[in-house]
C-alpha cells in the first residue's frame, strides 16, 4: 500500500511502513495516481489529488480540519489516536494550571532577570489550588483523565457533558453553571460546529473574577478576541497550550503576566507520540491487510 505522510512521525512503528514518501501536503500540486493511504496531523486534505485514496490515518485525536462527511461520499477511512495521548494531556492541563494559580512562569522571570531582592518573597502571592472547584468542559477520555488528577488536589470537580451519566468523579452542570462556580475552568471538548465559539464574551464574564480558565483543546472554542480582552483587563489568568490561528498568538497576549502560553503541547510527550504513530501504523496496516480499522471516526 503506498502511503504519503507529511512528515516522518516520531517512533520505531514508522519504520514498519514499507512504501510510504514523506512530503507536506503543500508541496502536492498534481495527481498523485498510486497514493493510498495519507498520515497527516490534521491537515486539510484536496480529495482530487489523490484518486485513489482509502484512508487517511490522522496523528491526533482531534480531527477538525479534515472534512469527514466528503471522505464518507468518496468512500475514504479516516482514522484518528484516541487514548494514547490522555495521560500526557491531562498532565499537560494540570502544569497549566498549577503554573497559572501559582504564578511559576512570572516567578522564574523575576528569578532570571534578577528582580529577587528578598529572602523570600512576600507580595509574590498565588492562588492555592487545594479545595477550589474545578470546571472540566467537556468529559470524554481526556476530561475524566482530569477529574482523576483533581482528586489529589481535593478539588470538587463540576463537568458539562452533552449526555446525562453520573459518575463518581464530579457533578455535572451546565456550562453556565459551571462557569459561574469555578475557580478554575478547563477544555476538553472537540472543536465541532457546536463547540466552535462556545466560551464567547458573555460566557467568559460568567467567570469569577480571579478565575483561571486553560485551553489545552482548540483555541477555537473560546472567542480569543473576547478572550484577550478578559485577560488584558486583569480580571481573570489563563494557561493556554492552543490558538485559534497558530502558530500566531495575539500579540497582545506576549507580555501579559496573568497567562502562561504553551506551542500546543498536549500530546508533546515522548510516550504519547510515539504511541500515536504506534497506531497510525497499525490502522495503514489494517487497511492494507483488509483488517478492521482500529480506531475509525464515524463517517456520519
Ligand atoms: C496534535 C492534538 O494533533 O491529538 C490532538 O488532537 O491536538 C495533538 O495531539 C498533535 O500534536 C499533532 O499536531
Amino acid at each position: 500500500m503506498k502511503v504519503l505522510a507529511t512528515r516522518r512521525y516520531p517512533g520505531p512503528a514508522f519504520d514498519e511502513l514499507q512504501d510510504v514518501e514523506i512530503a507536506p501536503l503543500e508541496t502536492v500540486t498534481s495527481a498523485q495516481d498510486g497514493i493510498e493511504a495519507l498520515i497527516l496531523a490534521n491537515e486539510p486534505v484536496r480529495l482530487e489529488l489523490f484518486p485513489a485514496l482509502r484512508l487517511i490515518a490522522n496523528f491526533g485525536v482531534g480531527y477538525d480540519r479534515i472534512d469527514v462527511a466528503a471522505c464518507a461520499e468518496r468512500g475514504v477511512a479516516v482514522t484518528n489516536t484516541p487514548g494514547v495521548l490522555d495521560a500526557a494531556t491531562a498532565d499537560l492541563a494540570f502544569a497549566l494550571i498549577l503554573a497559572a494559580r501559582r504564578r511559576v512562569v512570572e516567578g522564574d522571570r523575576l528569578v532570571r532577570t534578577r528582580e529577587w531582592r528578598t529572602s523570600w518573597a512576600d507580595s509574590f502571592l498565588g492562588e492555592e489550588l487545594t479545595g477550589s472547584t474545578l470546571g472540566i468542559v467537556g468529559f470524554g477520555r481526556i476530561g475524566q483523565a482530569v477529574a482523576r488528577r483533581a482528586r489529589g488536589f481535593d478539588l470538587r470537580v463540576l463537568y458539562t457533558r452533552r449526555r446525562s451519566e453520573p459518575t463518581e468523579l464530579g457533578e455535572q452542570r451546565g456550562l453556565d453553571d459551571l462557569l459561574r462556580e469555578s475557580d478554575v475552568v478547563t477544555i476538553h471538548a472537540p472543536r465541532t460546529p457546536e463547540t466552535e465559539g462556545l466560551i464567547d464574551a458573555r460566557r467568559l464574564s460568567l467567570l469569577r473574577d480571579g478565575a483561571c480558565l486553560v485551553n489545552t483543546a482548540r483555541g477555537e472554542i473560546v472567542v480569543e478576541d473576547a478572550l484577550v480582552r478578559e485577560l488584558v483587563s486583569g480580571r481573570i489568568r489563563a494557561g493556554l497550550d492552543v490558538f485559534a490561528h497558530e502558530p500566531n498568538v495575539p500579540e497582545a497576549l506576549l507580555e501579559l503576566p496573568n497567562v502562561v502560553l504553551t506551542p500546543h503541547l498536549g500530546s508533546a510527550t515522548r510516550q504519547a507520540r510515539e504511541a500515536m504513530t504506534r497506531l497510525v501504523v497499525d490502522n495503514v496496516l489494517a487497511c492494507e491487510r483488509g483488517e478492521p480499522l482500529l480506531t475509525p471516526v464515524p463517517w456520519a
